[in-house]
């Protein structure tokens, strides 16, 4: 029997015109930074020039997050870049479809409202928490496009938004949880921190 050639993770979802179109750049999914690696703490820093690194840093960053199968958001923390750039990919929400979205220098504007809502991190597997947040926000960054652009978000969206640009100032959604609940996961982060998967 011959061997199946090797194709990437996320072929299933982007083999829209056939096999031979489904790799855009040679490049494969980037190696995700788990729970207890040191730049997840770390300040990201501005990205001063969006050159075609950056955004071959976004397309490789968005291939990534298709290839885990269940992300809807990463920021290039979580793959040990400490530029600030997030990407978001939330899919179809109540009937609608939402594009994705790179995002570069992302600022939230303003915020309004407080809603929990169950919260997960690619960064840290199988943990989830009620997370407390802003319910509606506008957040200002730069597109691919190296436009301005102003988001209104709420629901997901603005759940999403706010979750990356805590990771690009090295904050994690288990530091947003009551003191109690972090104290019942205490034992699941530690086995994570052991654990610092392979990389
Ligand atoms: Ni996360």
């Amino acid at each position: 029997m011959p061997k199946r050639k090797r194709k990437p993770r996320n072929a299933d979802a982007s083999d829209v015109n056939g096999e031979d179109n489904v790799v855009l750049y040679e490049t494969a999914p980037l190696q995700l930074r788990y729970y207890g690696d040191p730049v997840l703490r770390k300040r990201a820093k501005p990205v001063a020039k969006i050159t075609d690194a950056e955004l071959q840093l976004a397309e490789q960053m968005l291939m990534t997050l298709e290839a885990t199968g269940n992300g809807i958001g990463l920021a290039a923390t979580q793959v040990g870049v400490l530029k600030r750039l997030i990407i978001v990919n939330i899919g179809e929400v109540d009937d609608e479809v939402y594009e994705p979205l790179v995002l570069f220098n992302p600022e939230i504007l303003s915020s309004e409202g407080e809603i929990v809502a169950e919260e997960g991190c690619l960064s840290i597997p199988d943990v989830t928490a009620d997370v407390k947040r802003p319910e509606q926000i506008v957040v200002e960054g730069i597109n691919v496009e190296r436009q301005s652009i102003r988001i209104e978000a709420d629901g997901l969206l603005a759940r999403v938004l706010l979750h990356e640009i805590d990771h690009l100032n090295g904050v994690l959604f288990i530091d947003r949880i009551s003191g109690l609940k972090r104290r019942l996961l205490s034992d699941e982060l530690l086995r994570l921190q052991q654990a610092q998967r392979p990389s």
